[in-house]
């Protein structure tokens, strides 16, 4: 596996694999990988000849108050996963490489981020559209793979594809889970042990509102009284619990149609969120 640093070398690699008619697929991530991320690694390497991932802490999406400093790093260990995994070139460029000087144009992201994780974390959702935008320009993929534990951050970097005619295909692919069904994060090793075994209810009260949907059940209302039952078990704080059309992010009155239903969890150190895409019945990416 190759390591690249610098932007230049990243684009002139990508450039001459374009010439030699190789399809490009990206893995971008902030590092300190687990399963999710190297099962969007496994789908990249089946569909692409060369499988490049970033590795770098976008200090834009995080908040003045958010954990951009105590983010697990980690990146002997990296290397090592993402060369198992096959992943083709590793680029991993530095703050000052990625932002040498102030920006003289910045991206506002209007639609989709003034609910879930968005509302919460004001420019957060800015901050992953400008990475993104950049790690595409740096990376020229033909496809882009986002875990949709994200779901939100799916929805808007389809939009800011759509919105800048980005040549790339966006491939959102499943949530990775433990045994358990706590869906992995990097994130999840700040949880105490006590959170950690609370933590399953999350994935617990998807299910419950998914079976609810499969039942007939078509109140938001009622799902949502479902789901928070379950989470209100923990000793977590419940952040949101919503049930909004997808990938619109819209509210709806009625389920008639796609919707994800999504929930974040303020544990003493550890924020989790996970969801489920349903249509009524149906769970199209689910737990
Ligand atoms: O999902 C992430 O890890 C990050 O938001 C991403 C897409 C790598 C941008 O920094």
């Amino acid at each position: 596996m190759k390591i690249i640093k610098t932007i230049n070398d990243m684009q002139s690699f990508s450039k001459q694999s374009m010439r030699s008619g190789q399809k490009i697929g990206f893995v971008p991530t902030m590092g300190y990988l687990h399963e999710g991320h190297i099962s969007l690694v496994g789908e990249a390497v089946k569909q692409n000849d060369c499988v490049i991932m970033s590795v770098f802490v976008n200090p834009l999406q995080f908040g003045p108050n958010e954990d951009f400093d105590r983010y697990p790093r980690d990146l002997k260990r990296d290397e090592e996963l993402a060369s198992q995994a096959g992943v083709d070139v590793l680029f991993y460029p530095d703050v000052t490489e990625m932002y040498p000087k102030e920006r003289t144009t910045k991206l506002t992201v209007q639609e989709r981020v003034n609910t879930l994780c968005g509302e919460s974390r004001p420019g957060h959702f800015d901050g992953v559209a400008t990475v993104v935008l950049k790690l595409l320009q740096i990376t020229l993929p033909d496809r882009a793979y986002f875990g949709m534990k994200d779901a939100q951050q799916v929805a808007v970097i389809k939009g800011l594809v759509d919105d800048f005619n980005v040549p790339v295909e966006i491939v959102p692919c499943p949530i990775i889970r433990e045994k358990d069904g706590l869906a992995k994060s990097s994130r999840n090793v700040y949880l105490t042990p006590t959170e950690r075994k609370e933590a399953i209810q999350l994935s617990r009260s998807l299910r419950a509102a998914s079976k609810a949907l499969s039942d007939g059940e078509i109140n938001p209302e009622r799902i949502k009284d479902i789901v928070s039952t379950y989470l209100s078990e923990t000793s977590g704080s419940i952040d949101y619990v919503e049930v909004l059309a997808y990938p619109a992010l819209e509210k709806v009155h009625v389920i008639t149609e796609d919707v994800i239903i999504a929930v974040a969890v303020q544990f003493s150190a550890a924020r989790l969120i996970d969801n489920i895409v349903a249509l009524k019945s149906e769970i199209a990416i689910g737990v």
